[in-house]
């Protein structure tokens, strides 16, 4: 194995300590601390774990709020109340909306209802159009902390090729908007691109977020180049294996194949998935002074 293993967790760390002493000069200043309220609808285990986390991370950074658990059966009309309750509380400085949603939830309605400026997900359009005009705003999660990964590896953006598998609005296009804005030539790769090894092949920086487990193989990787994997996939095991596991969880990139040839590599798990929730605190925290900084 010839790459740097880029360790998101201990990165992440750091980010989380920047950010209990920015929490701290922001009670001292203002005499309360950031509210972020996080909104979990039905019972996807999945989403119980990440939402659990964020609200236990962000009380660790003395960031405050509460974690709103609705039934599977909430009614869009329900969720939008709840939304128009929280982006009207002063105290409330990030809104967090876990998805997926339920099928009787249309996720595009509940993510326009959150306030711009409370968006600390990064979703709204309006926050989606300043990303993509070139202008600050609360930017998602995950591809912030992609950005402090690759800035982790000291790989240079500028000029570099870059290649984004996967179109999502979560994490494909921001991650595409974030590398162009840092000067890179972008190539926005998805299920339909012809030859996705050849165009893997050509990226200086790969950053993969398609949900395929162990799609990106070793000889699609270009030796030396930096590859973000942001796949969370759990893979089943064969009987037998060591500790009685039963099933492990995997990223987008045969890890082992692929840090023979790489520069730099993130692990899965520990590297991009505790970057998001960094993200969201520092997203919380700057939303808080944005919002208060504006009324002056
Ligand atoms: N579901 C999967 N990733 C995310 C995320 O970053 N934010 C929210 N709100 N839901 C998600």
């Amino acid at each position: 194995m010839s790459a740097t293993i880029l360790d998101g967790k201990k990165l992440a760390e750091s980010v989380r300590a920047e950010v209990a002493a920015g929490v701290a000069r922001f009670v001292a200043e203002h005499g309360r601390p950031p509210g972020l309220e996080v909104v979990l609808v039905g019972e996807d285990p999945a989403s119980q774990v990440y939402t659990r986390n964020k609200q236990k991370a962000s009380m660790e950074v003395g960031i405050r709020g509460e974690l709103h658990t609705l039934p599977a059966s909430t009614t869009e009309a329900e969720l939008l109340a709840l939304l128009e309750r929280l982006n009207e509380d002063d105290a409330v400085d990030g809104i967090l909306v876990q998805l997926p949603l339920p099928s009787q939830i249309q996720e595009q309605k509940v993510l326009d209802a959150i306030r711009a400026d409370k968006d600390v997900d990064g979703f709204h359009p309006v926050n989606a159009g300043l990303l993509a005009s070139g202008r600050s705003g609360l930017v998602p999660c995950t591809p912030r902390g992609c950005m402090k990964l690759i800035a982790l590896a000291g790989t240079k953006l500028e000029g570099a090729r870059a290649v984004v598998v996967g179109r999502s609005n979560i994490v494909g296009k921001p991650m595409a908007q974030l590398l162009l804005g840092a000067n890179a030539t972008v190539t926005m790769a998805h299920s339909r691109t012809k030859d996705l090894a050849a165009r893997c092949r050509e990226a200086d920086v790969l950053v993969v977020a398609v949900g395929r487990a162990e799609l990106v193989r070793g000889d699609w990787v270009k030796p030396g180049a930096t590859v973000i994997d942001v796949g969370m996939n759990r893979v089943a095991l064969p009987e037998g294996a060591p500790g009685g596991k039963t099933s492990k969880l995997v990223g987008d990139v045969a890890f082992e194949e692929a840090a023979r040839v790489a520069g730099a590599i993130t692990p899965v798990p520990g590297g991009v998935g505790p970057m998001t929730i960094a993200c969201l605190l520092e997203n919380t925290l700057l939303a808080a002074k944005q919002r208060l900084a504006k009324r002056g």
